[in-house]
């Protein structure tokens, strides 16, 4: 395996590939390994790049649990990468991408056969988002080439992620870019007509009108219906 090719351990090589810096007078992004220390603020990062895509898929879309993404951090196989630009004091995250070299988590579903019988080597593209303020700037394509990178010096045949069908900004991001579907796992519903559980409402009544009192202070006494004959 070459140097290049050997998978770096997590927290090291953290050093960005170029120092953040402006050329020509155009601000560069630098891509470097995530850190400890960088977990809580990269955490935020995530919850904010997906507020909007969630708002509108069923499955929550991205980052999963922060207890998750902390347990990826200790996990082998895994790459954390950030992408920054510099700011007035020290650098600000603008993009963050995961993968896998393998099928990772208690909780996933993917079915590893699929890729063997298929002699694919896949590179699980985990997370790619890019901060809110900074996309349709080529972040996203940086992050995506980046992979691509590491998948081909990995030796790895494909890459392979899983989006929301109506998360139509990265879905035609990702065809502009020739990915195409493998799978097709589909959220289907059909509106059921339902009874509520709880009657309507109803109208209270009016209150009755208080009894008028004898004189004396004691209630008038009742008339009584005639018997019937
Ligand atoms: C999908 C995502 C990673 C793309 O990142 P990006 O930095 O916007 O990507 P780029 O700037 O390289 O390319 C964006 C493309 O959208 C186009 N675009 C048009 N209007 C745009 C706008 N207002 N904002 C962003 N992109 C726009 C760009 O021109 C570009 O087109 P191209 O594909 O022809 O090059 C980013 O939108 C994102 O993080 N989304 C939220 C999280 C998410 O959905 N992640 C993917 C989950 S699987």
């Amino acid at each position: 395996m070459s140097d290049e090719a050997k998978p770096a351990e997590k927290g090291e090589d953290t050093k960005p590939t170029r120092t953040a810096r402006k050329a020509h007078g155009q601000t560069e992004v630098t891509v470097r390994r995530i850190h400890r220390r960088d977990l809580n603020k990269t955490w935020e990062f995530l919850k904010l790049c997906f507020r909007e895509v969630n708002r509108d898929t069923v499955e929550y879309q991205r980052p999963r649990s922060k207890k998750r993404f902390l347990e990826v951090y200790e996990e082998e196989g895994i790459e954390q990468l950030l992408f920054e630009v510099p700011k007035a004091e020290g650098t600000e995250i603008v993009g963050y991408a995961e993968c896998a070299f393998e099928v990772t988590g208690s909780d996933n579903w993917m079915n590893e056969s699929f890729f063997t019988r298929r002699d694919m080597r896949p590179m699980f593209v985990e997370e790619l988002a890019v901060h809110p303020s900074y996309q349709g700037r080529g972040v996203g394509s940086f992050l995506l080439e980046q992979l691509e990178h590491l998948a081909r010096v990995r030796g790895c045949t494909h890459l392979v992620l899983e989006v929301a069908e109506n998360n139509r900004r990265a879905l035609q991001f990702y065809r502009a870019r020739h990915f195409q579907k493998l799978d097709a796992a589909l959220f289907l519903s059909k509106r059921i007509n339902t009874e509520g559980e709880l009657l309507a409402p109803r109208p209270l009544k009016p209150r009755k009108a208080a009894e008028p009192k004898a004189p004396g202070g004691a209630a008038a006494p009742k008339t009584r219906r005639p018997k019937a004959r």
